[in-house]
C-alpha cells in the first residue's frame, strides 16, 4: 500500500473511530445523568436497584466496545473499498504513462464515469493519440526525404565518378547536369523547410484586411518575366476590391505556387488565366492553364507531399511535388479548402476557396 492509500485509509479510519467515540461519550454522559436524576426523583428507589445498576453498567460497557469495534471495522473496509477506487485510475495512467516512455503509443487508459479522473484518463489518452500521429509524421517524412534526397545524390555521385575516372570529358553540358542536380537538391530543402515551419504547432497567420485585387496583381506581376521568357500568355482578372482578413505573404505564396505549376505543366504558346472572384462570405483565388492537365484518379494525390504524376518526366522540370501540399496547408490555415479540375490534354483549373473573415 503506497502512499496515497495509505493516508485516505488513516483519515477514514480516525474520522470513523473519532464520530463513534464523541457520540458514544456523550450518549454514555447523558444517559448516567438522566439515570442519576430518576434515581433522586424517585423515593424508595436506593433498596432495589443493585442489580439494575450492575446489569445498566455492563449494557453501557458492552454496547461501547461493540459500537467501536463496528465502527472501526467498517471505516477500514470502506477506506480500502474507495482508495482502492480512487488509485486504481492512477495506477493504470502511470503504467500508461511508463509504457508510453518506453516507446508504446498504442497503449489507452480505459474511461470509466463521469469525474475529473475519467477527465484526466481521457486527456491523458489524447496526449497519447496525438503523439502518436506526429510520430507517425515524422516516419514518413523521414522516409519520402530519404527516397527523394536518394536519386539526385546517386546522379551526382555516378556523374562524379565518370568524371574521376576518366570515363567522361567534364564538358560543359555535364557540369551543368550536376549543377541542376545540386540547385534541384537545395530547392528541396527550401521546401522541406517551408513546409516545417507550416507543421509546426506554434504556426500562425498575421491576418490582416487586404485587398486581395493587389496581392494577385503582385503575384501576377513577379510570375510575369519567366512566362515571357517560355512564351506562355498570362492573364489575369479581379474586380476592383475584394477584401478579405489574409495572411499577405501565404496568399502570395500560394499564387506563386500554382503559377509555377501552371508555368512549368503549360506548353510554349499555352495561356494562364490568374483570377479573383467574390463569392459570398468567401473568396476564391482560380489559376486556369490550357497545359497538360491530370489524369482524373491522379487528382486527389496531388495534394499529398512528394507526389508527382509521372515521376521521372517531373524530376527533368524540377519540381519536389511539395508545392500542392504547402498550397493546401495555408489554405487550411486560413479556414480555406483547395480543389482541382482537370482534363488530360486539356487543362487545369486550382481553386481556392476562403472565407472573407476569420471565423
Ligand atoms: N497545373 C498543372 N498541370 C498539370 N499537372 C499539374 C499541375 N499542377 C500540379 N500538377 C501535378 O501535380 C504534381 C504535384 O504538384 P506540386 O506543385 O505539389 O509539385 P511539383 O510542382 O512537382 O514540385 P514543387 O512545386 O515542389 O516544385 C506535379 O508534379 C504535377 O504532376
Ligand atoms: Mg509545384
Amino acid at each position: 500500500m503506497k502512499g496515497l492509500r495509505k493516508r485516505l485509509a488513516v483519515a477514514f479510519i480516525s474520522i470513523a473511530s473519532g464520530t463513534v467515540i464523541l457520540s458514544v461519550t456523550f450518549l454514555v454522559m447523558a444517559t448516567v445523568y438522566h439515570y442519576h436524576l430518576y434515581r433522586i426523583q424517585t423515593p424508595g428507589m436506593d433498596k432495589h436497584t443493585v442489580s439494575l445498576d450492575v446489569h445498566f453498567g455492563q449494557a453501557m460497557i458492552q454496547s461501547t466496545t461493540l459500537a467501536v469495534i463496528g465502527a472501526v471495522t467498517l471505516a477500514v473496509f470502506t477506506s480500502l473499498y474507495v482508495s482502492k477506487r480512487i488509485t486504481k485510475p492512477l495506477i493504470q495512467m502511470r503504467q500508461a504513462a511508463e509504457k508510453m516512455i518506453q516507446g508504446d503509443l498504442t497503449t489507452r487508459i480505459p474511461v470509466r464515469g463521469d469525474d475529473e479522473l475519467s477527465d484526466l484518463a481521457q486527456a491523458l489518452n489524447h496526449l497519447t493519440e496525438e503523439l502518436q500521429k506526429q510520430e507517425a509524421l515524422r516516419k514518413n517524412l523521414t522516409s519520402d526525404v530519404a527516397h527523394e534526397l536518394r536519386t539526385p545524390l546517386a546522379t551526382l555521385k555516378s556523374h562524379m565518378e565518370a568524371l574521376m575516372d576518366g570515363v567522361w570529358e567534364p564538358t560543359n553540358e555535364r557540369i551543368r547536369s550536376c549543377y541542376e542536380e545540386i540547385e534541384r537538391l537545395t530547392c528541396l530543402v527550401g521546401d522541406l523547410e517551408k513546409l516545417t515551419a507550416l507543421e509546426a504547432p506554434g504556426f500562425k497567420l498575421n491576418r490582416k484586411r487586404e485587398n486581395l485585387q493587389d496581392i494577385a496583381e503582385q503575384a501576377v506581376k513577379s510570375a510575369q518575366a519567366s512566362f515571357l521568357q517560355k512564351g506562355v500568355t498570362l492573364r489575369f482578372h479581379a474586380p476592383d476590391s475584394v477584401l478579405a482578413m489574409v495572411d499577405r505573404t501565404r496568399i502570395l505564396q500560394i499564387l506563386a505556387n500554382l503559377l509555377s505549376n501552371a508555368l512549368k505543366f503549360t506548353p510554349k504558346g499555352g495561356e494562364v488565366k490568374v483570377e479573383v472572384r467574390n463569392d459570398g462570405t468567401d473568396l476564391l483565388l482560380i489559376v486556369q492553364d490550357n497545359g497538360i492537365g491530370i489524369p482524373p484518379s491522379e487528382v486527389p494525390k496531388v495534394f499529398e507531399r512528394f507526389y508527382r504524376v509521372e515521376k521521372s518526366r517531373n524530376r527533368k522540370l524540377g519540381g519536389s511535388g511539395i508545392g500542392l501540399t504547402i498550397v493546401k496547408k495555408l489554405t487550411q490555415a486560413h479556414g480555406g479548402d483547395v480543389e482541382i479540375e482537370s482534363e488530360e490534354g486539356k487543362g487545369t483549373t486550382v481553386y481556392v476557396r476562403i472565407p472573407k473573415s476569420n471565423r
